[in-house]
């Protein structure tokens, strides 16, 4: 692998033990402002430290993220679809590698809609990304993105992560599932998994520490963690899984627990 693609990957994946946390605050492109990122620089900010990368597109980077911070950026290009759209799997790459190049991008990331009206236009889009990305030395992650329609099951998930790698993607996103090994199993790049929608602290921390059990190499993770009334927590806990190897209740009884709130009050107090 070349050097420098190497180098930008090592940012976002620790190479000593094979895993990362990313920060993901890319919802507005499609979702606009989405709750509890209706400022992204106050959301980012108290965050940035633990995260290993930061994912987000352009216009947020510009304005809302300091140029001096030093966190890889994992930039979002691809989009030109929202919620009120005719379909969200229609999507183009919506930035130039010129423009993340000037933004010193570590990864590109772009959604692919497997099984959608769009699916061959996102898959085309991969493909294109990843020659630019592999001609300047940048890798590319593909965000397996799941229709309303779509089963988010090991064979669907497996299919999706599959293809992205084999159209070139260094890094693939995609959601736990059951039988998650087996969709890392059959996939040759590192995988990712996506929060999802907000769960209660514990129940987000759980299903962290099942990925990671069952082969992830980390998170790209949005909504369990700044939704939470306990952000900074919330990563730091995140992080304690990844990295460290702690169990749900350790990372929770150490983030949560040190103000001395009892933990099931907490539950309750963050179940939305
Ligand atoms: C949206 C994305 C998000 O970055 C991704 O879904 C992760 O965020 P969350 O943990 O909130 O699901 O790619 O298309």
């Amino acid at each position: 692998m070349d050097w420098g693609l190497k180098n930008r990957l090592s940012g976002i994946i620790n190479q000593q033990n094979g895993k990362g946390v990313m920060l993901a605050v890319d919802h507005g492109y499609f979702l606009g402002p989405t709750e509890r990122l209706e400022n992204p620089e106050k959301t980012i900010k108290p965050l940035l430290r633990y995260a290993d990368s930061l994912m987000l597109t352009r216009g947020v980077l510009r304005r809302c993220v300091a140029p001096e911070s030093n966190v890889p950026i994992v930039l979002r290009v691809s989009g030109g679809s929202s919620i009120l759209g005719e379909d969200l799997s229609k999507e183009t790459i919506t930035t130039s590698i010129e423009e993340a190049i000037r933004l010193n991008a570590a990864c590109l990331a772009i959604s692919i809609f497997v099984g959608s009206k769009y699916e061959h236009q996102t898959l085309n889009n991969l493909s294109k990304l990843v020659d630019q990305g592999e001609k300047f030395g940048i890798p590319v992650l593909a965000v397996t993105a799941v229709g309303k329609e779509m089963a988010r099951d090991s064979r669907y998930l497996g299919l999706a992560c599959r293809i992205a790698a084999e159209l070139g993607a260094h890094l693939v996103k995609t959601y736990y599932c059951e039988n998650f090994e087996e969709v890392v199993q059959g996939c040759p790049v590192p995988v990712i998994i996506a929060g999802g929608k907000k769960l209660p602290e514990k129940d987000a921390l759980n299903l962290t520490f099942n990925a990671i059990r069952d082969g992830a190499s980390g998170v790209d993770m949005g909504r369990n963690i700044w939704q939470s009334d306990q952000p900074v927590e919330m990563i730091q806990a995140v992080r304690s899984i990844v990295h460290d190897g702690l169990s749900v209740e350790e990372a929770f009884n150490s983030f949560f627990n040190k103000k001395g709130i009892p933990s099931n009050e907490l539950e309750t107090m963050n179940t939305r």
